[in-house]
């Protein structure tokens, strides 16, 4: 076996120069070991979380019971204003938490399309996450309008220049994630939104790798829809409700498909017909999940205090440091780069690829206690997130990689999907 190429002392020192390395303090990390680099999947629990919802459970549902609502009725908008401020540069009264990514993402999709219901195209990646396109799909069967997946770059990801001879008059709406995935490939939201503002057709955009990884400037940027989970870098837990975000003339002119009666002006009068408020709350459904939407704010509240700045300084240090292990120690053995060299373009995560990265992943989880994920058909994704993973995680997640590689484990490992990957 090599020795490694890089010293561990160096990943110390990182450690201990790093200014947001007290952070980690504030998350339930056990003892022992995993290493955890898959936070882009599920982010860690914050210790304020068990706290905030050891109140809520004891205290409001408790003690208060049912008076509990004349506070909690206000989550929806009130934390999707933090995430807005914190994380997405946008504006109170523009986003709010409910549902789900994918049911959000059907319900703004499904609005920009009765908004442009003169066009008959929607644009999307060939390799966007299924779930978004399993919706597009859906809705171009369900309206009769035909659905265009564009081939991008696996690596770059989708850039202004494939657009060019894809959009035009015919163009009802263009949906994309903000950082890919797979590759981690972060595209300019500003210039994207352009060209097809500059046709005509609306954007939606599913910022779920990006929220809490990478700045987000949705006003900035000249927005339409947005959505996005907030189980991953915001740490909001399993199955945590998801934001959307509608620019803020838009709110109005926009109809979403699901006419619940959180929606609904005086919603206590119990009247006839749906007659939804004005602004970001007619895109309210149904009774919140309270208990969620508490983990999710309190993870928030953490979070807005350090600031996506410092959040994203500490990312990018991350990345840089995976990638020039990768360089000196994997590529030689045979891995390459499924992600963008250039850190203004690539987020929060890290896509190694190799012929068989499955089994490699599988070693990596049962046999090295490194927490990481396969995405088909040859990615595993490595995610140091700046919260709570230290550079000698890294160091040492790299280190098992290697020797991995080295001594030819993996080739050991079952070749067939597990439920979960
Ligand atoms: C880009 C993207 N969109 C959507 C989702 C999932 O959405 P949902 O929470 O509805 O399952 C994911 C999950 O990883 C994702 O990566």
């Amino acid at each position: 076996m090599s020795a490694p190429p890089i010293d561990r002392a160096e990943a110390e020192r990182l450690d201990v120069a790093n200014p947001l390395r007290g952070l980690r303090a504030a998350f339930e990390i056990p003892e022992a070991e995993p290493i955890y680099l898959d936070g882009n999947s599920l982010g860690r629990l914050p210790k304020a979380t068990l706290e905030r919802l050891t109140g809520l459970i004891r205290d409001e549902w408790g003690r208060d019971v049912v008076r509990g609502w004349d506070a909690w009725i206000d989550l929806p908008g009130r934390t999707g204003d933090k995430i807005a401020s914190a994380f997405l540069g946008a504006g109170p009264g523009e986003v709010v938490i409910g549902d789900s990514t994918t049911v959000n993402l059907y319900r703004l999709a499904d609005a920009a399309l009765q908004a442009r219901r003169d066009r008959h195209v929607i644009l999307a990646s060939a390799g966007e996450f299924p779930t978004d396109r399993y919706v597009l799909q859906g809705l171009a069967e369900a309206r009769g309008l035909e659905l265009r997946l564009l081939e991008p770059d696996r690596v770059a990801g989708l850039q202004v220049a494939d657009l060019v001879g894809s959009v035009g008059p015919e163009t009802a709406l263009v949906c994309l994630s903000l950082v890919d995935y797979r590759s981690g490939a972060w595209a300019d939201m500003a210039a994207i939104t352009a060209a097809v503002h500059e046709v005509g057709g609306l954007v939606l955009w599913d910022c779920s790798h990006a929220v809490g990884s990478v700045p987000i400037d949705l006003e900035g940027s000249g927005a339409d829809l947005a959505v996005g989970c907030t189980y991953k870098y915001l740490n909001g837990g399993p199955g945590a409700p998801a934001f959307l975000y509608v620019r803020r003339e838009l709110q109005d002119r926009l109809r979403q498909p699901i006419q619940g009666w959180f929606g609904q002006r005086d919603q206590f009068a119990m009247g006839h017909p749906y007659d939804p408020v004005p602004g970001i709350g007619r895109y309210l459904v149904g009774t919140p999940p309270v208990m969620a939407m508490t983990a999710v704010e309190a993870s928030v509240d953490l979070l807005a205090r350090t600031g996506i700045g410092a959040l994203r300084e500490k990312s990018v240090a991350l990345t840089e440091y995976l990638i020039r292990l990768w360089r000196t120690s994997l590529e030689p053995l045979g891995v390459t780069l499924g992600s963008p060299v250039d850190p203004d373009r690539r987020g929060g995560h890290v896509g190694l690829r190799h012929p068989d990265a499955y089994r490699i992943d599988r070693a990596l989880n049962e046999r090295a206690n490194v927490r990481c994920d396969f995405r088909a058909p040859d990615v595993i994704r490595l995610a140091p997130v700046a919260a709570y993973t230290r550079f000698v995680d890294v160091w040492d997640a790299m280190d098992r990689l290697r020797r991995l590689l080295e001594s030819g484990e993996s080739l050991e490992m079952p070749g067939e999907l597990t439920r979960v990957t």
